[in-house]
């Protein structure tokens, strides 16, 4: 192949700057040339009015510098539309048109399944796993998830500090809408009493009596870590709760969020809670030392691929061995939940 292209799709997370920086300049160094799309598939549809504003051609200089930065330089979006024929249709029209010869797409699930329509086609597309939630099974980490994780943890070590003094619990949300990867590692690396996640089933109920057990044997403060997605897998009747206690009389309870789930544990266990919602801060960030050597080590694996004619598949990393699997392993199979690791948060959080 002479040209290929690169570009970022879905959510951003840390260390994709340093896997588009490994296409680049893996690439050149095969005598390729690269073209980066801007804004993951709406860049490749070339939907901006000024087509400068789609895709930039590569040079080793256009990606220095970015390898310590959060975020994506190519920036990113999420392209509901790209499941329609007509939509795949235009893209391979469009890379014909600019030579493209083969695509490195850099995102999660929903990016791969546009990877894989266009290699069915017929169109040669590679996918590397970037994503903070780290939901894929087939591999052991997607770009990013190490940042994150790192993140949320020293985030966590601060509301700690603060719920030892007051002798409060602390219920923090993190990511994972769907996937409790990031809030069980989280926990089990901040040495957190519990965590709540969408896969396994869990009642205030028990988790009052674990802070009340607690308090008994003397913790001055409880740390609760919840993935955002995890009141989906909540099994205690909230609204019965609710009515039963004079002071959660006025919650609402068809929409719950963490500071209401907080009211609720502080009345159940009579310890003061708090909740800190980490939202977004873990998804920027310079990327750490492991997330930049992954996103390295996926982007050069990309370009030898699709330099030997392999396409359709997705690179990931299994015991430290970068591995390739065919879309068809990837996409929509994800990460199931760590059993044995959520259980040690639990032994070890006593
Ligand atoms: O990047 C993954 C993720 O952070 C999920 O954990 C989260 O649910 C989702 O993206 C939110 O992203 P956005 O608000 O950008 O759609």
């Amino acid at each position: 192949m002479q040209r290929i292209a690169v570009m970022t799709s879905g959510g951003d997370a840390p260390g994709m700057n340093a896997a588009v920086r490994a296409v680049v300049r893996a690439a050149i160094h095969y005598d390729m040339s690269v073209v980066g799309f801007k804004r993951g598939y709406n860049g490749m549809l070339m939907r901006s009015r000024d087509t400068h504003d789609d895709f930039d051609i590569m040079t080793r200089k256009s990606v220095s510098d970015k390898i310590h930065r959060g975020g994506t330089f190519l920036m990113t979006a999420r392209c509901l539309d790209f499941h329609k024929p007509e939509c795949q249709k235009q893209v391979i029209q469009n890379m014909h048109l600019l030579g493209v010869e083969g695509v490195i797409g850099i995102g999660g699930d929903g990016t791969f399944a546009g990877l894989k329509a266009l290699a069915d086609q017929g169109f040669p597309t590679i996918g590397i796993p970037g994503t903070i939630d780290n939901d894929l099974e087939y591999t052991d980490f997607t770009i990013g998830f190490d940042t994150a994780l790192n993140t949320a943890c020293e985030c966590i070590n601060r509301v700690r500090e603060t719920s030892d003094s007051h002798e409060r619990a602390s219920l923090i949300t993190v990511m994972g809408r769907n996937c409790g990867d990031i809030a069980v590692h989280t926990a089990l690396a901040c040495g957190a009493e519990y965590v709540m996640v969408p896969e396994a089933p869990w009642s205030i109920e028990e988790i009052a009596e674990r802070i009340k057990w607690g308090v008994l044997n003397g913790k001055r403060s409880t740390i609760l870590v919840m993935a955002e997605g995890a009141f989906a897998s909540l099994t205690s009747d909230v609204k019965a709760i609710c009515e039963a206690h004079e002071s959660l009389k006025d919650i609402a309870t068809d929409t719950m969020t963490g500071f209401k789930l907080a009211s609720i544990i502080e009345a159940l266990s009579g310890q003061e809670t708090r909740a800190t919602v980490l939202g977004y801060i873990q998804r920027g960030g310079s990327p750490s030392a492991q997330d930049r050597i992954l996103g390295s080590r996926f982007g050069a694996r990309a370009v030898e691929l699709l330099k030997e004619d392999t396409y359709g598949r997705a690179i990931g990393i299994r015991e430290n061995r970068i591995i390739d699997v065919p879309f068809s392993e990837a996409v929509g199979h994800p990460q199931p939940l760590n059993r044995p690791l959520m259980d040690l948060v639990g032994i070890l959080g006593k």
